[in-house]
């Protein structure tokens, strides 16, 4: 049996190299590149792929695959939007994801996110650059004066929750499905605009959809409390970029933590030298601002949660080729 994972990094070596050592009946091939039409052809003698990345996959590599044999497609990570589920159907393929390789990663930089903002810590170390170590103008807040909007109460939206109970904020959420120990605690609202009526912070955690594009507009925005902060760990097409740099300039938002970014696969991942080189337009405006956090999709980057992505999504493949079912076949019909 042989796999190809794509996209492999130098990070992520030493837990594929311990997988391998388990699993001495697989050959393993690997390249740095992302699964693109011309990097499919280097799976050529393999039963199965492994890959990882946020730029789309296109039907032209996934039929490059399919000439090649390979049905089976497991990914490092959770989200599956850079999928076309009907390239994946109409090809025959069969994907499985990581669902839960360390929610605690992503949750814990959100609240750490939300924590800079509130105390303005871009701010001071702008005066610190500046050789200024003075208290004043930069005052900050204290997480038990907020309440906190969480919009998904899946893996991650529900260790969000629970940080932010520890730090003493008050937690009000919305989710179309109703989680049991969220719903007990009484923390849902009926509604997206009674979570805006009533949150000082809001914060994503829910998968893109066609429905969901933008789901952070105007409107959105102008049902929020004025100075309410913005964070998105969840995908970066649920902002509207235009409709945020509209809330900022006019202060009715007061901040955003950002780890993701509508067109981040135009800046992220590269070095820009300076913020004045980054070539998209919107991103660039955001990154001048002191009360704007940008991170560069790296929530997810920890060492536990590198070792996760690798061994379950080695795992999964390798029972796909055998003819098992694992439990995290993403369902493409949906
Ligand atoms: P999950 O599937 O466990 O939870 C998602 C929740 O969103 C579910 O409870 C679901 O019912 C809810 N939901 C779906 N559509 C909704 C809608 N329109 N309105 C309200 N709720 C809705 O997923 P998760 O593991 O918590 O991850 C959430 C998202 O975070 C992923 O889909 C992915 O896009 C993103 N993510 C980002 C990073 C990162 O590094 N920044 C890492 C992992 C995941
Ligand atoms: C995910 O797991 O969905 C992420 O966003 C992480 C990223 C490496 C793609």
């Amino acid at each position: 049996m042989k796999i190809f994972a794509y996209g492999i990094r130098k990070d992520e070596e030493p837990s594929l190299k311990k997988w391998e050592q388990a699993n001495p009946s697989v050959e393993v091939g690997f390249t740095e590149y992302t699964l693109t039409a011309d990097s499919a052809r280097l799976a050529e003698g393999s039963d199965g792929v492994v890959t990882l990345q946020t730029s789309p996959y296109t039907r032209e590599a996934l039929e490059v695959l399919k000439s090649l044999g390979i049905h089976y497609i497991s990914i490092r990570n959770v989200g599956v939007d850079n999928f076309e589920f009907k390239d994946l159907n109409d090809l025959g393929f069969t994907l499985t994801n990581v669902p839960v390789y360390s929610p605690n990663a992503i949750a814990e930089h959100t609240v750490l996110l939300m924590g800079r903002l509130l105390r303005r810590v871009p701010e001071f170390d702008d005066k610190f650059d500046h050789g200024d170590f003075t208290w004043a103008p930069t005052i900050g807040k204290e997480y038990r004066e907020q309440t906190v909007g969480v919009i998904g109460t899946g893996h991650i939206g529900r260790v969000v929750i629970k940080i932010l109970q520890g730090f003493g904020c008050k937690v009000v959420a919305y989710d179309v499905y109703h989680n049991d120990d969220i719903e007990q605690q009484g923390l849902y609202v009926d509604s997206l605009e009674e979570l805006y009526k009533q949150a000082d912070i809001v914060t994503l955690h829910v998968p893109l959809f066609d429905s969901n594009k933008y789901m952070i507009n105007d409107k959105a925005i102008s049902q929020m409390k004025d100075g309410v902060y913005i964070i998105n760990c969840a995908r970066g097409e649920l902002i509207d970029t235009d409709a945020l740099i509209k809330g900022l300039d006019s202060g009715k938002v007061a901040g955003a933590g950002l780890d993701v970014l509508d067109d981040e696969n135009s800046v992220f991942g590269k070095v820009w030298s300076s913020p004045d080189n980054i070539p998209n337009e919107k991103i660039r405006n955001l990154a001048h601002r002191l009360n704007v956090i940008i991170t560069p999709h790296s929530a997810f980057y920890t060492e536990t949660a590198i070792h996760n992505m690798i061994t379950t999504s080695f795992d999964s493949n390798k029972a796909l080729i055998e003819g098992l079912k694992p439990n995290n076949i993403v369902d493409t019909t949906k």
